[in-house]
């Protein structure tokens, strides 16, 4: 059984296996949590970075950790809000099922996702919490490795959300009448 759990918390305290990161396409460093993530990791990180040559939209590529308590960070691209049509829900999707199957490569057991795209990208929290859950549920039974799936958020409301759509997810089908 996978445990599937949303907490407040800052990413980069998480000791788990892997963390992903919401990274931009240079895989360089930037601001929010990628920022937050490259000064906790150090320089190392940066350096093996420049080695893997960017990532498209709706990837990612994984590395070490470094300086954080996480063996690994997964440097996830997610789509930047722009209306709705120029594919960014299933750009957003991609995210989520390619980290699970790097951690997967990686047989990593616990990983932590922040809230991709839904800071500096925009993209629509309501929207982006149903289809990261949708994602994450669907693409456990072909990741058997991950035991314990963390939505690690940085604000109360996006808390409420991940709870909300999580305890809908997991919900026992009712009974028929
Ligand atoms: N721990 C957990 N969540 C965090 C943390 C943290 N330490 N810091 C911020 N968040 P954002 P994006 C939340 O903007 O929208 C960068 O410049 C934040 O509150 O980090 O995918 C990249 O290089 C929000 O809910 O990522 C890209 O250029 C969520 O993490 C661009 O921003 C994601 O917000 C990516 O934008």
């Amino acid at each position: 059984m996978v445990q599937l759990e949303a907490k407040v918390a800052d990413i980069t305290t998480l000791r788990v296996d892997a963390i992903v990161n919401a990274a931009n396409k240079s895989l360089l460093g930037g601001g929010g949590v990628d920022g937050a993530i490259h000064r906790k990791a150090g320089k190392g990180l940066l350096r093996e970075c420049e080695t893997l040559g960017g990532c498209e939209t709706g990837d990612a590529k994984i590395t070490g950790g470094h300086d954080l308590p996480a063996k690994h960070v997964i440097h996830a691209v997610g789509p930047r809000w722009s209306g709705g049509g120029k594919k960014e829900s299933a750009l957003f999707a991609s995210c989520y099922r390619r980290s699970l199957e790097l951690a997967e490569e990686a047989g990593c057991k616990s990983i932590a996702f922040p809230a991709i795209s839904c800071g500096i990208y925009r993209f629509p929290p309501e929207q982006a919490v149903n289809i990261a859950v949708r994602t994450v549920i669907e693409t456990l039974p072909s990741t058997p490795t991950a035991k314990h799936v963390i939505f690690a958020c940085f604000q109360d409301d996006m808390l409420a959300l991940y709870q909300a759509e999580l305890d809908a997810a997991q919900a026992p089908p009712s009974k028929p009448a």
